[in-house]
């Protein structure tokens, strides 16, 4: 672990209170974990020891935490030969995780207006960010989440009004609703009362609604795949709006000792190689080299 974050990350084992599967490959998984819980920050990560014949943990990203009863959740989707494994433990047992990994999302006190972007498994982050968000006055969260399977929540309409927002695209996020955080929800599979589109389609639709002086106060928070970061960098940009994105690379150490996250960024016109661990794994959008990255 290098230097500056070894007095931040914890290695735990933490009992599995709740593993649920969801459509599409989706897991939710809620560990005991309070070192995790107290310290995490939206945008943070964990590394997770799927079981003990995988050496190599996998890091995922921090949905919730509740620092007073001492959980973390998260949601993955099973993809390969550590994640399927994961998705094979059951409550009761233990595992071991490393975290939390990273420097999160900073929200902007002069920029009330937050409009969240979270795509696929790109969502978890963006719940976390909500919630904190929630607990601060003058903050006026937007969310927006896209999905290609099915939402792992069981979608209902909004009961909150969002000017600017097409009739129509009713479906919200319940928790959302519940938490009176807007949620708005966007799919290419046609699902009831979601954008027949993208995020940023939609993002993009209510940005173009807001008078300019209203638009001025919007900072634009995200995470998903690639191409829907490239999607919501440019139309940050096309708004001059301030843009954070959570990156995704792939991880051996996670701590910072091994450079193998390394991210091309542009920093006042100098080129610099960041690692995505523990520079990021959230960065201003305008500073990404985006036509660098594959997809
Ligand atoms: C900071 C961070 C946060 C993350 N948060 C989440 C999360 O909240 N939920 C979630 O489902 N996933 C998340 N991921 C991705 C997750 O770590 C990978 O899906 C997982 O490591 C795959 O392991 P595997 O052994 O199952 O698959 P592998 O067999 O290693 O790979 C299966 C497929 O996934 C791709 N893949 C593997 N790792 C990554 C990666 N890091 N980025 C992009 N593609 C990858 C591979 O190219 C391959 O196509 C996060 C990754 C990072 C770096
Ligand atoms: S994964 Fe080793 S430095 Fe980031």
């Amino acid at each position: 672990v290098s230097k500056e974050h070894r007095s931040t990350i914890f290695l735990e084992d933490a009992r599995i209170l709740a593993h649920t599967a969801h459509p599409g490959g989706q897991q939710v998984l809620r560990i005991e974990a309070p070192k995790l819980a107290a310290r995490a920050v939206p945008g943070s990560f964990a590394h997770l020891r799927c079981n003990d014949r995988l050496p190599m943990r996998r890091p995922m990203s921090v949905m919730r935490v509740d620092p007073h009863e001492g959980w973390a959740e998260f949601l993955y989707k099973t993809v390969g030969e550590g994640t399927r494994a994961l998705a094979a433990r059951r409550e009761g047992e233990t595992l071991s995780v490393l975290g939390p990994i990273g420097r999160g999302f900073r929200a902007d006190p002069a920029r009330p207006r937050a409009l969240l972007l979270g795509g696929g498994v790109g969502i978890p982050p963006m719940v976390f960010l909500a919630e904190r968000l929630r607990a601060m006055p003058q903050q006026r969260p937007l969310v927006v989440m896209g999905s290609e399977v099915p939402f792992p929540f069981t979608v209902r309409p909004s009961e909150i009004l969002v000017p600017g927002i097409p009739a129509g695209v009713i479906a919200c996020m319940p928790l959302m609703d519940d938490w009176g955080i807007p949620s708005r929800l966007a799919s290419l599979q046609g699902y009831a009362g979601c954008h027949d589109g993208y995020v940023t389609d939609l993002a993009g639709a209510w940005l173009e609604s807001l008078a300019p002086a209203a638009r001025d106060e919007v900072t634009m928070y995200t995470c998903g795949p690639t191409p829907m970061l490239r999607a919501a960098a440019a139309l940050a940009a096309a708004y001059g709006l301030p843009c954070q994105v959570c990156m995704e690379e792939f991880m051996a150490c996670a701590v910072g000792g091994c450079a193998g996250c390394a991210l091309r960024l542009n920093e006042n016109g100098e080129e610099a190689m960041r690692r995505v661990c523990v520079d990021g794994p959230v960065f201003d959008a305008a500073q990404v080299m985006w036509d660098a990255l594959p997809d």
